[in-house]
């Protein structure tokens, strides 16, 4: 025999032993993939395998083996990212109580006909006007307001109406023109410039927002003059909502750690990964999507990767998460930057993606609700955000909660349709905000932002990348290497910086 069998036989039987020591057997010609493929299947790798296998399994075989193609040497071993090993004695088990409430993983049902499109509407209207109804206000239809010829409406009563936005703009007199729709018609409202307060508000509507107006018909009847602009908004909680809550430790929010980018920050969000581990009192990690660059997301991308395959970079960012003590409960949303469909609501990573990680991670689409010790948290990636700094005068990029802060008032996580956010037509509209969250938590413009909206917390979680060169040329500059923690018995936020060892 020649020393080279013996080295396989060595190997093979330190292979077999740690399948057979997770409970598993190991098929021949799975153990041959292994073999041939010794560089790159080292006992971290084959860790990485057994966490991806189900209680079903009881022999391993090549399928259940993910290298459907020969990695080359951008994957990293733990070593190359130097990441310290896990503490042995650090105390493991997760106590708490975690349930997702809303996720649209496995549930969507579009398939994009005109229908779909009729139906998505339809329910969109119908839900944020029954939240402007639960207001206490009546709103009559819209086809009601053309029978004032017939004597059906008087010229100077107050009207209400509500209707979802399909038109804006301002009339050459400078006042602003909105034309309103409900499924009985269309029909054109002013708001007057000498009305300061009502016109500054009027200013904010954006389309296919929801809205009731009140006011009094011009005398043609073919023009609503108002004087007052409803939103649906959230109601005020009251103290006993905002009260101590019976519920400790607290939970880390974080987004956007674009792993994979050259600019990803690997020594500030090792410093992030050191402080966690060694923490007590945190028992969840929240991350609201983009938890890698990506691939072609945008024009000449590959310039500024440095993992230039999608499952690489996965797996460098379960690398990364993996090492997270088990006592903190780790919850993944996806954003745009990461593989899965691009349209909102957003699926839960697949399968794949998911075997990469540790199995006790809960993967929810976005947006998602999940209650925490009974708190509710709302998770939205927020690439609605663009849209909302886009078109409501005073927005911007250094103070994301204030479109945050919009979206509660329009009880809408996306509320203009078919600009930069693909929005899929499900049945359900599940950007709907049906039942306001105790915490609001989105990323995507990559600055930091907290603040308190009628008793919402909302948190905007930054990012884990320097500026790209994209950002530079947009002039947008990120608040990156932070993360915000939140008192879950009070829901106050602390922000932390990363910038420096802990
Ligand atoms: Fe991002």
């Amino acid at each position: 025999m020649d020393q080279n069998i013996y080295q396989i036989t060595d190997k093979s039987s330190v292979i077999i032993e740690q399948f057979a020591q997770a409970g598993y057997q190991i098929d021949p010609a799975a153990l041959s993939l292994l073999l041939d493929n010794e560089k790159h299947y080292n006992p971290f790798h084959i860790n990485q395998i057994l966490s991806s296998l189900d209680d079903s399994i009881l022999v391993v075989g090549p399928d259940h083996i993910y290298l459907q193609k020969k990695p080359d040497d951008t994957i990293k071993s733990p070593e190359c990212l130097d990441i310290p090993p896990k503490d042995p004695d650090f105390e493991d088990e997760w106590i708490g109580e975690l349930d997702v409430i809303l996720d649209i993983t496995d549930q969507s049902a579009c398939i994009g006909e005109y229908t779909d499109f009729l139906d998505y509407f339809k329910n969109r209207f119908y839900t944020l006007s029954n939240l402007l109804r639960n207001r206490g206000m009546s709103f009559r239809p819209i086809e009601s307001l053309k029978k004032r010829k017939s004597g059906l409406v008087e010229e100077y009563d107050q009207i209400s109406v509500i209707g979802m936005v399909s038109n804006l703009r301002t009339s050459k007199n400078g006042h602003r023109l909105i034309e309103i729709e409900d499924i009985t018609g269309t029909f054109p409202v002013m708001v007057l410039k000498k009305e300061r307060n009502l016109f500054d508000k009027a200013m904010k509507v954006m389309l296919d927002e929801v809205i009731g107006v009140t006011g009094t018909l011009s005398n043609d009847g073919n023009m609503l003059f108002v004087n007052n602009i409803m939103q649906p908004d959230i109601p005020l909680k009251t103290n006993n909502e905002l009260g101590q809550r019976n519920c400790k430790g607290k939970a880390v929010l974080i987004s956007d750690m674009h792993v994979g980018s050259n600019t990803f920050l690997k020594n500030e969000w090792l410093n992030f990964i050191e402080w966690i581990k060694k923490s007590n009192d945190i028992n969840y990690l929240v991350i609201a999507g983009d938890i890698v660059d990506g691939i072609g997301i945008y024009p000449n991308q590959e310039k500024e990767l440095q993992i230039n395959d999608i499952y690489e970079q996965y797996q460098a960012a379960a690398q990364y998460l993996n090492q997270i003590p088990g006592h903190i409960k780790i919850v993944l949303s996806p954003g745009n930057h990461d593989a899965v469909r691009q349209a909102e609501p957003q699926p839960a990573f697949p399968d794949r993606i998911k075997s990469f990680f540790n199995k006790d991670i809960i993967f929810v689409g976005n947006p998602a609700v999940i209650s925490i010790e009974g708190v509710r948290v709302l998770i939205y990636h927020g690439r609605s955000i663009d849209d909302l700094i886009a078109t409501i005068p005073g927005m911007k990029y250094k103070d994301p909660t204030r479109p945050m802060i919009e979206m509660l008032k329009c009880r809408h996580l996306s509320p203009i349709y078919g600009s930069r956010v693909s929005i899929a037509p499900e049945k359900q509209d599940h950007l709907v905000i049906e039942t306001p969250p105790d915490i609001l938590h989105c990323g995507h413009v990559h600055t930091v932002g907290c603040a308190k909206y009628r008793g919402v917390t909302i948190v905007n979680s930054g990012t884990w990348q320097s500026q790209t060169e994209f950002q530079r040329r947009m002039n947008l500059d990120p608040d990156p290497a932070k993360a915000v923690v939140v008192d879950l018995s009070n829901l106050n936020t602390t922000i932390i910086s990363f910038d420096q060892p802990s």
